[in-house]
This record gives structure tokens, C-alpha cells and sequence, in this order.
């Protein structure tokens, strides 16, 4: 069976992000032979400005992504947008073409009820803009999410740990 390769990218820096743990936690969905990592450093990816040098951490970025077979993103959102963290680095994949035929996923939690709608929204006009593969079952907003949570740091919610399965399900069936 082929090695596959997951990519996660949490549009949040902070340790203790919500958006980071429901990477993890849909990371234990993925069968066996799937290799998936998170993408650590998106705070060292420079503000993008056509012509700029990439840096370490651009360079970093645009490796992850060229050698993941699927990339999920999951993400707040702030003042009712995609962060300017996760917007930056995908900038710099604009004329790079990296993102390009790339099956992705995207996931936006919020504590509110709207589930990060807008931002989810933003996200999927950016990885359309990109080039990625996703189609309507791609994406997944996922409301109150303080309240899906235990003491143990864990999502508990079943209906929460179903949709993440089956972005996992879905993104699998893009790579084929
Ligand atoms: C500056 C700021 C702006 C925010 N704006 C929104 C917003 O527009 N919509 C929303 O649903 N949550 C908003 N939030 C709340 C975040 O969704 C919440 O802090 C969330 O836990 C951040 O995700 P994380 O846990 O993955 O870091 C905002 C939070 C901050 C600090």
C-alpha cells in the first residue's frame, strides 16, 4: 500500500489552540499507512511582498506542502477573517503554484455558535484562488467548540469526531 502523506496547518499560534487540537485529534482517523504532520512555523514566514527573498521559513513551508499528498487547515477566525498568519504564508504559494491540484480540507472552530463561518468562507476563496482540489464536502465549520471539550483536553462531542472522520474520509478519496 502507498505511503501517503497528510499535512495539518493550524491557522493558530497559540499552544493551547482549539484548531490545533482538532488537527490531532482527526489525525487518529487516518488509517495506518498515512503519515500525517502538523506544520510548525508559520510565525517565521516573512509578510509577503512580490520580489521578496523567501526565507528559511518560506522555503520550510513551501517543502511541507509540495510533499504532502493532502493538506488540512484548520483555523479561527479573527475580526470575521482567515488570520493574517495563515493568510501570509498562503500568499506565498500564489504564483508558486504549490497549492496548485492539491487536495485540501478546511476547517474553521470557533467558541461562538457562527463556527468560524466567515473566515471559513475567506479560506475557501483563497485555496479556489490557489488552485486546490476540494469539492463541497471539503470543508467543515465547527460551533461552540469550548463546549466540545473536556477537562482531559479531549473533543467528546460525537457529531464533532464523525464530521472530522469524514473530512479525513473525503480528502482520502480526492488523492485517490
Ligand atoms: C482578536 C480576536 C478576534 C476574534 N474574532 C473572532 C471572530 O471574528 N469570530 C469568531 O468566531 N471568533 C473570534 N475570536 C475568538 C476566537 O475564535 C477564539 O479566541 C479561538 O479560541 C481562537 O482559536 P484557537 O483556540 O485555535 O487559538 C477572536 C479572538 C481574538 C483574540
Amino acid at each position: 500500500m502507498k505511503n501517503i502523506n497528510i499535512l495539518g496547518i493550524s491557522g493558530s499560534l497559540r499552544a493551547d489552540s482549539t484548531n490545533t487540537l482538532i488537527l490531532k485529534t482527526l489525525a487518529a482517523f487516518l488509517p495506518e499507512n498515512i503519515n500525517f504532520q502538523m506544520f510548525e512555523g508559520l510565525d517565521q514566514i516573512p509578510h509577503f511582498s512580490p520580489g521578496l527573498s523567501e526565507n528559511e521559513g518560506v522555503i520550510k513551508f513551501r517543502k511541507a506542502i509540495r510533499q504532502a499528498d493532502g493538506v488540512i487547515i484548520c483555523t479561527p477566525e479573527y475580526a470575521f477573517g482567515v488570520p493574517g498568519t495563515l493568510k501570509n504564508a498562503l500568499d506565498w504559494t500564489v504564483s508558486t503554484g504549490d497549492l496548485n491540484d492539491k487536495p485540501v480540507s478546511a476547517i474553521s472552530a470557533s467558541p461562538l455558535n457562527t463556527g468560524g463561518d466567515k473566515a471559513l468562507a475567506s479560506l475557501l476563496l483563497t485555496l479556489t484562488a490557489l488552485g486546490t482540489l476540494h469539492t463541497e464536502e471539503s470543508s467543515l465549520s465547527i460551533p461552540n467548540i469550548k463546549l466540545k471539550i473536556n477537562d482531559l483536553q479531549q473533543i467528546t462531542d460525537e457529531p464533532t469526531l464523525h464530521a472530522l472522520k469524514a473530512q479525513c474520509d473525503n480528502l482520502l478519496k480526492i488523492i485517490g
